[in-house]
C-alpha cells in the first residue's frame, strides 16, 4: 500500500490516507504508524469503514486493549469496543453529552489508556468537532517560575471530582467497587517514548493537590487549563464519515462539542488502548 502522513498544524495531528485497517498492515507499516502517532499524538485515518472486531483488530496496531470503566457504555456483542452518541439521557431527562470540557481519558486508573481511538459512523451535518490540545507545548510555553512551582507536585485523581463541571453517567454498583478512585499522579509527566513533558491535569478527575490548601490548588489548576488551553496549543479535528482517529492521552486534553441540531445523530465506536504509570 503507498499511503501518506500530512501534518494537520504545526504541532498536532496528521492526516492518513490510503491505508486500508481491513488488510494486513506489515511490520515496516505498523512501526511508521506508530511513529506517526508519537510525533503528531492525533492521527486521523481517513476513509475506514470498519466493524467492531475489525476496529479491534486495528487498534491492536497500536498497542493493547484497555478495558473501559462505564460498561453502560459497551457494545452486547464487543464489550470492549465503547459507543458515543447523543441519544442517551440522565435518569432525570437530560440528554448525555460525553466528553465534554477538557479532559484526559480515565486518569483515576493507575495505569491511565495511552491512547483513544473513535471511528465515526454516523454524524451531524454541521459541527460536534473534537478539539484537542497539545499539553507538550502547554509545559514548554508555561514561565520558568511556574515550571519550577509545579515539577514535583502530585494530584489525586477520582472518578468523579468534587470540582468538576461535567457530571459523568453512574456506574453500576459493581463496577464502582471495581473502578480506582483515589489514584496519585504527577502533575508533570514524561512522555516514556519520546522524553517529552508534558502538564497532566484533568478537570474532570482530579480532587486534590497532595499537600496543598483545596483555595490554592483549585486557583493553580484553573491557572494551568486556561494556559493549555489557548487556540495556539489546538488542533480542532472536523469529523467525516470513515474517520478513525487515535490520540495520545499521555500529552493531549480533549473535549466534545455537543453544538449541533441533536435530531440528528453523533454515533461513533471508542477503544482505549493500554498505557504506562504516569512518570
Ligand atoms: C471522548 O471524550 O472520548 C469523546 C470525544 C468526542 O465525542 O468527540
Amino acid at each position: 500500500m503507498d499511503w501518506s502522513v500530512t501534518p494537520l498544524s504545526s504541532h498536532t495531528g496528521a492526516e492518513v490516507r490510503g491505508i486500508d485497517l481491513t488488510r494486513s498492515i506489515d511490520a515496516d507499516a505498523r512501526a511508521r504508524l506508530n511513529r506517526a502517532f508519537v510525533e503528531h499524538s492525533v492521527l486521523v485515518i481517513r476513509d475506514q469503514e470498519l466493524s467492531p472486531p475489525q476496529m479491534l483488530d486495528a487498534v491492536r496496531l497500536f498497542g493493547d486493549v484497555f478495558e473501559q470503566h462505564n460498561t453502560k457504555f459497551s457494545l452486547p456483542d464487543f464489550p470492549l469496543v465503547h459507543y458515543i452518541s447523543n441519544k442517551d439521557f440522565f435518569p432525570d431527562g437530560r440528554r448525555y453529552i460525553p466528553g465534554e470540557g477538557y479532559h484526559t481519558d480515565h486518569s483515576n486508573a493507575v495505569q491511565p489508556p495511552k491512547a483513544t481511538v473513535l471511528h465515526a459512523i454516523e454524524l451531524p451535518d454541521v459541527g460536534g468537532d473534537t478539539q484537542f490540545v497539545n499539553m507538550h507545548r502547554a509545559y514548554e510555553t508555561l514561565p520558568d517560575a511556574t515550571r519550577a512551582r509545579i515539577d514535583g507536585l502530585k494530584a489525586v485523581h477520582v472518578y468523579q471530582s468534587r470540582h468538576s463541571a461535567r457530571k459523568l453517567m453512574d456506574l453500576t454498583p459493581t463496577r464502582r467497587e471495581q473502578v480506582p478512585d483515589g489514584v496519585v499522579h504527577p502533575i508533570v509527566r514524561t512522555h516514556p517514548e519520546s522524553g517529552r513533558k508534558s502538564i497532566y491535569i484533568n478537570p474532570i478527575r482530579i480532587d486534590a493537590i497532595v499537600d496543598m490548601e483545596e483555595p490554592e490548588a483549585l486557583t493553580l489548576l484553573d491557572e494551568l487549563l486556561a494556559h493549555a488551553t489557548q487556540l495556539s496549543h489546538e488542533y480542532r479535528h472536523k469529523w467525516q464519515r470513515g474517520d478513525l482517529v487515535i490520540w495520545d492521552n499521555r500529552c493531549l486534553l480533549h473535549k466534545a462539542n455537543g453544538d449541533y441540531d441533536m435530531d440528528q445523530t453523533r454515533y461513533l465506536y471508542r477503544l482505549m488502548l493500554r498505557g504506562d504509570a504516569p512518570v
